[in-house]
């Protein structure tokens, strides 16, 4: 007989003579109650045993955490919490689970316990609410863009260009960290290393994608981008997963459009396909704020969060307006903010961009036109020749979530700005040969996988929402 899952078991409308069903031993309650649960839901499927006749030593097996293979009757439940049972006719442990050792023990753990225990924690629920809505969010992007005319594009995870120009970049070298050849004047010499050049992992597959939407038109990349920034924060990775759509022949209004239809439609995925999980995460958010001080707690639920940013539109904000308000806001005045706002054109702190969008404007927000010294070389000048066509868009709880822009497409402006942060020209020259042959207005953003995954699962730390994180001094797993 094939094997059921327990999503399929517990949405059956009638009874079932026989099934079959493997999972995981959630507990195991006064030798009779089995909560089973295989992933395929947040729900555990009650399975009733008749202990008088199992062996004591097949009982005893059915510990927390054991896989076992049940074979039973599918009935109406006797008891209250749930429609359908499993009684239970035949049962074989299938893998041993040692009750004294096992750290997933049916009570509320510390997340800084199960991040130790990253292997194991999503047998929890919440970190398997998490992860199924992680995939859900992923098939979603993917489904985005395929319906919208996009193309995937796989642009490569080893690069010899720093697409941010920050430098954060993590090396790729082949070379004998004992024994590195060096050049006459004492610096390595990557011509002997396995590419010929420096290489490091890409901090973004932007430079690439523009190369593919300056011929198909519309691209995006999905995939793993990489960041030597040492910064020990809640919202940062070292490896974390960006989506980077681009466009031929689209201004910084249509990127503002994309961006905005695009995180509507993926967050409607998952309120309609993921009800289950994101109830429950709804309700394991509520608990955690009545442990907080009134002040503090959010007005809105996990579920009217996600609906306020599906129903409303975004609030599209200069950089310069934004200064103008943070500049006479209390907390600036009053000194509350780590970091004063006093003058045009210094960067904006993730502590002014979460006043902007949860005190000020209380929705998502897109920062637009931002002083050009601020911003990556590639993004189009304005006419006043400080600003530049880049977009942040900013969320609730999240900060900034998505950063854009539209490109430089003018030859000369672009290799003027080169030159001002030292990029030399033959380091990129198959970008500027984009500006030679066929120029166009395009654009494009990325979004941080994990930051649509906080958000979407109301989950404050990025490491909760990723299966394995990498975090400066800490590459367990
Ligand atoms: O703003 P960023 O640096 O933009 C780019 O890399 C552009 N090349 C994108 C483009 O225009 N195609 O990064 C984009 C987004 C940020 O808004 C943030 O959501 C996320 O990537 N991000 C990170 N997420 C997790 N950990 C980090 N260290 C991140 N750095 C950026």
């Amino acid at each position: 007989m094939q094997s059921r899952t327990v999503s399929e078991l517990l949405s059956q409308q009638t009874t079932l003579l026989e099934v079959d069903i493997k999972g995981w031993v959630r507990t195991f309650r006064a030798n009779r109650f089995i909560a089973l649960n295989d992933g395929s839901t947040i729900n555990n499927i009650q399975c009733v045993v008749d202990f008088e006749k199992f062996d004591e030593s097949v009982l005893k097996r059915i510990t927390t955490g054991a896989a076992v293979h049940i074979k039973g009757e599918l009935v109406e439940s006797q008891g209250k919490g749930q429609k359908v049972e499993i009684q239970v006719h035949n049962i074989e442990v299938l893998g041993d689970s040692d009750p004294e050792t096992y750290p997933i023990q049916p009570k509320k753990h510390s997340f800084e316990f199960l991040r130790e225990n990253a292997h194991l924690r999503t047998r929890t629920n919440t970190f398997s609410a998490i992860m199924r809505l992680r995939s859900a969010l992923s098939f979603a992007v993917h489904k985005y863009f395929n319906e919208n005319g996009f193309y995937y594009m796989h642009a490569p995870i080893i690069t010899g260009s720093d697409a941010e120009g920050a430098g954060e970049m993590f090396k790729v070298s082949s070379l004998d960290p004992k024994n590195t050849p060096l050049t006459e004047d004492g610096k390595v010499d990557y011509s002997k290393d396995f590419f010929g050049k420096e290489t490091n992992l890409t901090v973004s597959g932007q430079l690439e994608a523009e190369t593919y939407a300056m011929s198909l038109g519309k691209v995006y990349t999905f995939g793993p981008t990489f960041r030597a920034e040492n910064s020990n924060t809640s919202r940062h990775l070292a490896e974390f997963w960006m989506i980077e759509p681009e466009v031929a022949f689209m201004d910084l209004a249509g990127n503002m459009d994309l961006a905005e239809d695009f995180l509507k439609s993926v967050i409607t995925h998952v309120l309609e396909h993921n009800q289950e999980d994101l109830e429950f995460l709804d309700q394991r958010l509520l608990n955690e704020e009545k442990s907080k001080p009134q002040a503090e707690r959010s007005d809105m639920s996990l579920i009217e969060k996600l609906k306020f940013v599906t129903e409303n539109n975004f609030k599209r904000v200069s950089y310069t307006e934004a200064i103008d308000i943070l500049r006479s806001c209390k907390p600036n005045k009053k000194k509350k903010f780590k970091y004063i706002i006093d003058e045009w054109g210094t960067d904006l702190q993730s502590e002014h961009e979460r006043f902007l969008v949860e005190k000020h404007f209380k929705c998502p927000v897109i920062l637009f036109d931002y002083p050009a010294n601020i911003k990556a070389f590639y993004m189009r000048l304005n006419e006043d020749g400080k600003t530049v066509r880049a977009m942040d868009i900013l969320f609730p709880g999240i900060g900034e979530i998505v950063g854009g822009a539209q490109r430089e497409e003018r030859l000369d402006i672009l290799k003027e700005r080169m030159a001002a942060i030292d990029i030399p020209e033959e380091d990129l020259w198959w970008y500027l040969d984009l500006r030679k042959y066929g120029t166009a207005v395009h654009s494009g953003f990325g979004l941080g996988f994990e930051r649509l995954v906080m958000f979407a699962t109301g989950m404050t730390n990025i490491r909760d929402v990723i299966p394995f994180p990498r975090t400066p001094h800490n590459a367990e797993f």
